[in-house]
């Protein structure tokens, strides 16, 4: 009996920090978002910017973001999986039908699939930010840009030559559905993890989590399809400010 106690206690623990590193996740998500629109804008806009971004607090305030989003994204999927795990092994005991009651239903196709379109995500990240931030299998050797006097790497040519590519477009839309499938399940979930199980707001929330999830999708896709048609792979360097 204690051991089922103690089984429960640590479930709604990992439960609790899953849900909290996910918003957190979708706060660093839309700031993220919202600093790629200026991929929309042109060079300039995005590579000003990424120097900014880079240069802030001395420098400093970017690693340390790092450091932030690798325990983020690290325990957000340890959690995750050690849930799924336990769930699945507690399943004939009727613990998931309990889980899930309260009106309507919303263990739906996303919410079996958390797990997998999770993986997918976490590979998705590593490699993205290999090679976007590390630069890896870069398509070419990039001039530096100059911005206010001050020579920086090409970040808007890099992504540019990559979303020239129709399969990297094609890997970036499916991806970006996944994504949206993942929040859109997520958002809900980690409301109801943190405890917002009150049958008024329920439906709100759930509603919200659909808006958010269809917004991102749709932000993030628009950026690679919108340069794939549009935008030309940028020639040379460019001078931006003083
Ligand atoms: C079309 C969609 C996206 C574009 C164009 C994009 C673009 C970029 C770029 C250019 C960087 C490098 C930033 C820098 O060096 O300053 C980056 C880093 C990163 N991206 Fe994305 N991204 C997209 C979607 C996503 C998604 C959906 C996620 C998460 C689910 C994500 C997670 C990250 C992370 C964690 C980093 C590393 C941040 C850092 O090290 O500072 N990205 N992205």
């Amino acid at each position: 009996m204690s051991v089922l106690t103690d089984v429960t206690r640590s479930t709604i623990g990992k439960k609790l920090l899953n849900g909290l590193t996910g918003l957190l996740l979708c706060g660093f998500i839309v700031a993220h978002l919202v600093g790629n629109l200026l991929l929309l804008v042109g060079s300039e806009a995005f590579n000003s910017y990424a120097y900014t971004l880079h240069n802030l607090g001395h420098g400093a305030l970017v690693p340390i973001a790092e450091v932030g989003l690798v325990i983020l994204f690290g325990a957000h999927a340890a959690s995750g999986i050690s849930v799924a795990l336990t769930r699945r092994r507690a399943r004939p005991t009727g613990y998931e039908k309990k889980a899930n009651a309260g009106g309507k239903s919303h263990k739906s196709a996303s919410s079996t699939s958390m797990i997998i379109t999770g993986g997918v995500l976490l590979v998705f990240v590593i490699a993205h930010v290999a090679v976007f931030r590390g630069g890896f299998l870069a398509p070419r050797e990039y001039a530096e840009v100059m911005i206010n006097g001050r020579a920086t790497h090409d970040l808007y040519a890099l992504v540019v030559d990559w979303f020239n590519q129709a399969p990297t477009v094609g890997l970036y839309t499916v991806v970006m559905l996944l994504l949206g499938t993942h929040l859109r399940h997520g958002f809900w979930s980690a409301f109801q993890s943190l405890g917002a199980t009150n049958p008024k707001y329920m439906p709100i929330i759930h509603n919200v989590g659909i808006a958010f999830a269809v917004i991102m999708t749709f932000g993030f896709l628009m950026i690679p399809i919108y340069i794939f048609l549009f935008v030309d792979p940028v020639a040379g360097s460019t001078m931006i400010g003083g």
